[in-house]
């Protein structure tokens, strides 16, 4: 079905590995990276802990899995893990922290997935034994339902300060981190400093084909590599894996703020049509949301009519729609795809009381 899109911005996922990226996967050493004896993992690791400011670090298969593998080592049974009501943790990994870890959440209702230090003090439960035990503070860099909101490094501080103070554990999902550090001009360790795990997708903005790397202190990815194992992560030759993400750190990593130039000049495109709104009206990073309900087509009908031109967009419910730039869109197709948009919406006119 997806054969006939040119232009797919359902997610930043979508990207294909370049031609540059697959020679430098095909000519990776590679080893039994099970034995630590990958060096291509072993050096993506290396360079993942230095660019996070944090000891060590581990590959793994997936973004879920680096957050799945976090609440494990950092959760007991019973224990609470506070984040935003619209975080990936809480509502897109199928319940793992519950599944998995035995943890519960405790969730905080944000307008863009950020919330504040006092917030996420409100939110610690005083030590009570009839009351679940506050463990982890999770945040989201950048929020993805949050519209792709950039935390201040400071809120980061501050959280990371209140999480400690009250003996609970930082956490940050920093599946689009790369693309917050180039949006705010900030290096990435900057914003994972006081965290006591943090990680990256390798597989989002980064445009490689699988991945994600969690990093901590060096007790901590002693514990995740159990996990790794218990779990079935634990690779052989992953190093061709791990070619592409090194690729991705030396190639993909400044070429995110194109992709952000991109979804504004998107949404710039549709923002005044009839029956719209675009979220965030600021748009920081590379996505953008868009509700439709008042327009006369309802999400459904506009992306079969987009998809007719050869466009892909994401469509969350009935009144409302998303668009993710990224590595394989380029700035002449997102300015196509929002043209486009806008005159949809303006032919079939806002919706009648
Ligand atoms: C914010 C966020 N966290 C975690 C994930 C999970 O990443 P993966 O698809 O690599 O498991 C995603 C994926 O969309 C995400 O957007």
């Amino acid at each position: 079905m997806t054969g006939s899109i040119e232009i797919d911005l359902v997610s930043d996922t979508a990207t294909k590995p370049s031609p540059g990226m697959l020679a430098a996967m095909l000519a990776a050493e590679v080893g039994d990276e099970q034995r630590d004896e990958d060096p291509s993992v072993l050096a993506l690791n290396a360079r993942v802990a230095d660019l996070l400011g944090l000891e060590a670090a581990l590959f793994l298969p997936s973004g879920t899995m680096c957050n799945q593998i976090a609440f494990l080592v950092h959760c007991r049974l019973g224990d609470e893990i506070i984040a935003a009501e619209s975080a990936h943790v809480f509502g897109s990994e199928g319940a793992g922290a519950s599944a998995l870890a035995g943890a519960q959440f405790r969730l905080i209702d944000t307008e863009d997935g950020i919330f504040s230090a006092a917030q996420a003090a409100a939110a610690i439960r005083a030590p009570r034994h009839r009351s679940p035990r506050s463990r982890v503070i999770a945040v989201e860099q950048t929020a993805n339902r949050g519209g792709g909101s950039v935390w201040p490094t400071q809120t980061l501080g501050e959280i990371a300060a209140v999480a400690h103070a009250n003996g609970l554990a930082a956490h940050m999902d920093g599946a689009r981190l790369p693309n917050a550090a180039v949006a705010s001009g900030t290096a990435m360790a900057a914003h994972v400093r006081g965290f006591d795990s943090a990680w990256i997708d390798l597989s989002k903005g980064l445009g490689c084909p699988v991945g994600g790397v969690l990093a901590g202190s060096r007790g901590f990815i002693e514990e995740a590599w159990s996990w790794k194992h218990r779990l079935g992560g634990a690779m052989r030759q992953a190093g061709f894996l791990a070619a592409a993400g090194l690729y991705a750190l030396d190639h993909n990593v400044a070429r995110l703020a194109q992709d952000h130039d991109n979804a504004r000049a998107f949404g710039a495109l549709v923002a005044n049509s009839p029956g719209v709104s675009v979220f965030p009206r600021e748009i920081a990073t590379n996505i953008v949301f868009l509700d439709v309900s008042g327009s006369s087509l309802d999400a459904h009908e506009i992306a079969a009519r987009l998809r007719t031109h050869g466009i892909r967009l994401g469509v969350e419910s009935a009144t409302r729609m998303r668009a993710v730039t990224h590595l394989d869109v380029s700035a002449e197709q997102a300015v196509r795809a929002g043209t486009l948009l806008a005159r949809i919406l303006e032919e079939a006119g806002p919706r009648q009381a």
